[in-house]
């Protein structure tokens, strides 16, 4: 049998101590799928001390993780300390140089340093492998860079962040505020005490332009990302949607158009048939339409200690599986130095239908002014609804208007121009609609 592959581990939270028990809980099954052993022979965190739940007495502890990655006594160094600078750059970054496979689960640290850190892996040999980054326990690393050869993509949308998705769905089923299914998931433990992070959609942002890059051979963009988050849906949006025949999501969306690529996270429409939009609760789901497959979704659970730490080990197994001098395929697909500049497109240029949303005074002339706002910006109406919505006063109304396929620029023309006009009471709500099978 060969050798041993000797596995460092920085960064024993949630996702490192699962890990390293699934190490030691699957260790026969695991030899025998990688033909050699595969061992944990160093950890390093920044408590010695803490209960980790599972026996690491047999790994020897560090207190430097750089130090650690350097060492010649590892053969893969796993990084599950999160974060894109400080520690888990400096150990990444000193793993690579030093020649050891890097496992991460890093989504911040790739989508800022992801590039420069594959470019280094390329040149030194060995592998960068991150599926725990995006969704999971999903393998939608793998299923883009390995099994779509010959395919183009023209878009790749998600649902990637498990506590948006927690709340949207409790409030459709419950009938419940914003805020209140944010203080539930909280104390589930499914929502962050600063949850900014998650609510506002950079989370979403990071795991999208890595999959953006995968998708389309482009040089990782996360700051060329247009960002909206759930924390303005109310309960007006949620049944006027279901009235309609959508359920909303928190998509990530990454699409090529003809003035160049596309990158958004919004909360989004799409039919309440579609399979995406089945995806409830912390579930991720991930779907990538191509010329010659079609529509593929993957759907999973995209968080937790069990579900990331599956992904993490699949990586560490492809690395135990893999045999010296064999040649690594690419980080994102391609060569680090054959990945194409980012060519955004602007947001104004987006084209789709809108869901648009207005709280108005109940005067004669409203209705007819707004639906002149859309004819003049070109604008073609499937409906325009006077709606009930609870709450309301004799003197307000709310209107809701679904668009036919249009540009973000004609509609915010047209808002615009309706909010210039006086009629509306209270802030106009616009949400895109998304095409989905
Ligand atoms: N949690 C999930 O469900 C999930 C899912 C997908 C991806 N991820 C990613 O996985 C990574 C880890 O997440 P997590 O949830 O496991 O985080 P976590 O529970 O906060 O654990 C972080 C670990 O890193 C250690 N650490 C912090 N600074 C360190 C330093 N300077 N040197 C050495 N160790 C250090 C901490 O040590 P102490 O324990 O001693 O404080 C802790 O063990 C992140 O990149 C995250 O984005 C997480």
């Amino acid at each position: 049998m060969a050798e041993a592959l000797r596995v460092g581990i920085a960064g024993l939270g949630t996702v490192g101590a699962s890990v390293a028990r699934v190490l030691r809980d699957k260790a026969a099954e695991l030899t025998r799928q990688c033909g050699r052993d595969v061992i944990v022979t160093t950890v390093s965190a920044r408590d010695p001390k803490r209960d980790r739940g599972v026996d690491l007495s047999a790994a020897k502890w560090f207190d430097d993780p750089i130090k650690r990655a350097q060492a010649a006594d590892i053969d893969v160094f796993v990084e599950l300390i999160g974060g894109d600078e400080g520690a888990a750059r400096a150990s990444v970054k000193a793993a690579l140089e030093a020649g050891r496979h890097v496992v991460t689960a890093n989504k911040a640290l790739l989508a800022k340093h992801g590039v420069a850190l594959a470019e280094i892996a390329e040149k030194r040999g060995v592998l960068l492998n991150y599926e725990a980054a995006v969704a999971g326990g999903i393998p939608v690393i793998k299923t883009m860079r390995e099994a779509m050869a010959g395919n183009s993509v023209t878009r790749v949308f998600g649902i990637l962040n498990g506590t948006c998705n927690y709340i949207l769905t409790r409030m459709e089923a419950e009938g419940i505020s914003f805020d209140e299914c944010l203080k539930d998931a909280q104390r589930l433990g499914y929502a962050e005490a600063d949850p900014t992070f998650d609510i506002e959609g950079h989370d979403t942002a990071h795991k999208l332009s890595i999959l953006t890059s995968l998708a389309f051979g482009t040089r990782i963009a996360a700051n060329d990302i247009y960002m909206e988050g759930i924390s303005n849906i109310s309960q007006a949006d949620i049944r006027a949607a279901g009235d309609l025949g959508y359920r909303i999501k928190l998509l990530g969306v990454a699409q090529r158009t003809d003035s160049g690529i596309e990158q958004r996270v919004h909360p989004t429409m799409v039919p309440t048939a579609s399979v995406i939009a089945q995806v409830h609760g912390v579930t991720n789901a991930v779907a990538i339409e191509t010329d010659i497959l079609g529509e593929l979704l993957l759907s999973g659970p995209g968080a937790g200690g069990n579900a990331t730490a599956s992904a993490v080990v699949g990586d560490i197994a492809d690395i135990a599986k893999s045999r010296p001098g064999f040649q690594h395929g690419p980080v994102f697909g391609l060569p680090a130095k054959e990945l194409r500049p980012y060519k955004k497109a602007q947001m104004r240029s987006h084209a789709g239908g809108y869901f648009i949303r207005l709280t108005v005074h109940d005067r004669i002339g409203v209705f007819a002014a707004i639906a002149k706002r859309m004819a003049d910006n070109d604008i073609s109406l499937e409906s325009i609804v006077q709606h009930a919505v609870s709450g309301e006063t004799d003197a307000q109304k709310t209107v809701i208007l679904v668009t036919h396929e249009t540009t973000e620029a004609a509609v915010r023309k047209a808002v615009d121009g309706i909010t210039k006009d006086g009629h509306l009471t209270d802030k106009p709500q616009v949400i895109r609609i998304e095409r989905a099978g």
